[in-house]
């Protein structure tokens, strides 16, 4: 590791007050960061969740606005006809890469997965009211984010976690993340059934960043109330995990030196990896 990589977090952690969240981490598994500590105007989050909108309109060729149902009728398994999920958004506008580098989640992020980790999902989530014909109280099963944890290491100690970023308000009746508090702990998978008794809501406002570990039980509720739920969501993994969507060599060299932290996102992107190449090259 060269010394410009190595990432002091202390520094962060005193300038934003974020011990309380490091303490939150390890105990219940999750932290919700609202938007005066992030020190984000109204017109970044805005920006950020336009662009997520922006995105779901052209590829599910529909439209979405925020304070109403898609009239469109969707189609696909009876879980899925309430919310749509969009991948690989860090191609589809530099506020994807911008996202990714905030000191705070960068602070947080490096306090769960240690230095060099890697960004492992860059995904918008818009989800809607919740159709009549849907019969559960959740609409995404409880799981863990990092079930594919080979043996022998370590459940408690996380090789994988989340950040969620709430581009609308999240309450309970909003469809909001739900979270077993302290299941990180567990070191094991929630049996069915077993998880949305003992669960919480995270209720935030819009403009916050959820950080989760990736051993937490979640799920989410479901979305009793018109209009859309917004959310950037990103895993990111330890670096000797392989990302879940890869874009090492795929974002331009100009795109990265841009970076107001450019050292993160490059170890972000693997793109000093030197030993596994995207392409194969001439001996
Ligand atoms: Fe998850």
């Amino acid at each position: 590791m060269v010394v410009d990589e190595v990432i002091d977090i202390g520094e962060i952690v005193a300038e934003y007050g974020l011990a309380c969240h490091l303490e939150e981490l390890d105990e219940v598994g999750l932290t919700v960061v609202d938007q005066d500590t992030l020190r984000l105007p109204d017109t970044w989050v805005d920006r950020l969740r336009d662009a997520i909108l922006r995105v779901g309109e052209a590829r599910a060729n529909a439209k979405f606005e925020l304070h109403k149902n898609p009239a469109k009728a969707f189609t696909g398994r009876p879980s899925e006809i309430g919310h749509m999920i969009f991948s690989h958004l860090i191609y589809e506008d530099p506020v994807f890469l911008e996202v990714l580098t905030h000191p705070v989640k960068k602070a947080l992020m490096t306090h769960l997965l240690g230095v060099g980790h890697r960004v492992a999902v860059s995904d918008g989530w818009i989800k809607w009211q919740t159709p009549d014909a849907w019969p559960a109280e959740e609409t995404t099963g409880f799981h863990a984010d990092q079930s594919a944890v080979p043996a022998p290491w370590n459940w408690q100690l996380p090789h994988i976690a989340n950040m969620n970023w709430t581009l609308t308000d999240y309450s309970r009746d909003d469809g909001a993340l739900a979270y077993v508090p302290g299941s990180h702990r567990k070191e094991r998978l929630p049996e069915l059934g077993e998880a949305l008794p003992l669960s919480v809501p995270v209720t935030a406002p819009k403009g916050s960043l959820v950080i989760f570990n990736g051993g937490l039980w979640h799920g989410s509720y479901r979305k009793t109330t018109p209009g859309l739920r917004v959310t950037m969501i990103g895993q990111h993994c330890r670096p000797y995990m392989l990302p879940f969507q890869d874009f090492k060599g795929r974002i331009p060299e100009q795109s990265i030196v841009a970076s107001d932290d450019s050292a993160y996102l490059r170890s972000l992107l693997r793109e000093d990896e030197v030993q596994l190449r995207t392409t194969a090259g001439l001996f």
